[in-house]
């Protein structure tokens, strides 16, 4: 049993498909912490202006747009659901289109400021598992516990293409291979905050890790934060 501090803050940042959510999610129960997951709002907003087919460019209507979107995360049976102004979105923002439009909305200022601002606001009402691109580094650059996890391309695109065929969507190694390597270094050379490991993360190559053995390792990172903490 870990004794959790009060406010307690667990980062895990890293590439697409490197294992983020599911690490996050299970150790964030395991925790009894709350789960954030990050990318979802970004993917929500995505969507959104995907729909209503504003340009990114066009500022003003991309600020109304912000100041009148709501996303929430709700944790149902069946896993994490993301309501975009009360609609369950979540299989929708996971659509290869979306994953695509995702990188140039990702990149812009305005939703950046807004997001970090939704997510620090989470972040002060209790004990987070926040999981995302930039969260040891701008988001909660004070979590007391910070991960990155990473994983060789070709592994990350096994995994992303098994969980498309899951939701009935066929895609070949190759074409999601190269999407998740396009995305990831559109994440890591863009001005605002890129994809980058914080100096004092730690990092987990989860290549050759079981989702089980990548949850244990956080486990043991965030038992030896509490341990340093408590004495
Ligand atoms: O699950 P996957 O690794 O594909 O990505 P995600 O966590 O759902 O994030 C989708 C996209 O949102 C990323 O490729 C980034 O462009 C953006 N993102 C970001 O900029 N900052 C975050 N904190 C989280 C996601």
């Amino acid at each position: 049993m870990i004794a959790v501090q009060k406010s307690l803050i667990i980062a895990i940042d890293g590439p697409a498909s490197s294992g983020k959510s599911t690490t996050a999610r299970l150790v964030a129960q395991k925790l009894g912490l709350m789960y954030l997951d990050t990318g979802a709002m970004y993917r929500a907003v995505a969507l959104k202006i995907y729909r209503t087919g504003i340009e990114l460019t066009e500022k003003s209507a991309l600020m109304e747009l912000l100041n009148n979107t709501e996303v929430e995360q709700v944790g149902r049976d069946d896993g994490v659901h993301i309501l975009l102004d009360g609609e369950d979105v979540s299989e929708e923002i996971r659509t290869p289109d979306i994953s695509l439009w995702v990188g140039p909305v990702s990149e812009h200022g305005l939703v950046r400021e807004r997001l970090v601002a939704w997510q620090r606001e989470i972040g002060k009402h209790g004990s987070i598992v926040a999981d995302g691109r930039d969260i040891g580094t701008v988001v909660f650059p004070d979590a007391q516990v910070k991960i990155y996890l990473s994983a060789d391309p070709h592994t990350r695109a096994l995994r992303r293409q098994k969980e498309l065929a899951a939701r009935g969507i066929a895609q070949s190694v190759e074409e999601v291979e190269s999407a998740l390597v396009t995305r990831d270094q559109r994440d890591s050379s863009r001005a605002h905050s890129p994809l980058r490991k914080a100096e004092d993360a730690v990092e987990i190559d989860t290549t050759h890790l079981t989702v089980g053995d990548q949850v244990e390792k956080v486990l043991a990172i965030v038992k030896k934060q509490a341990a340093a903490t408590a004495k």
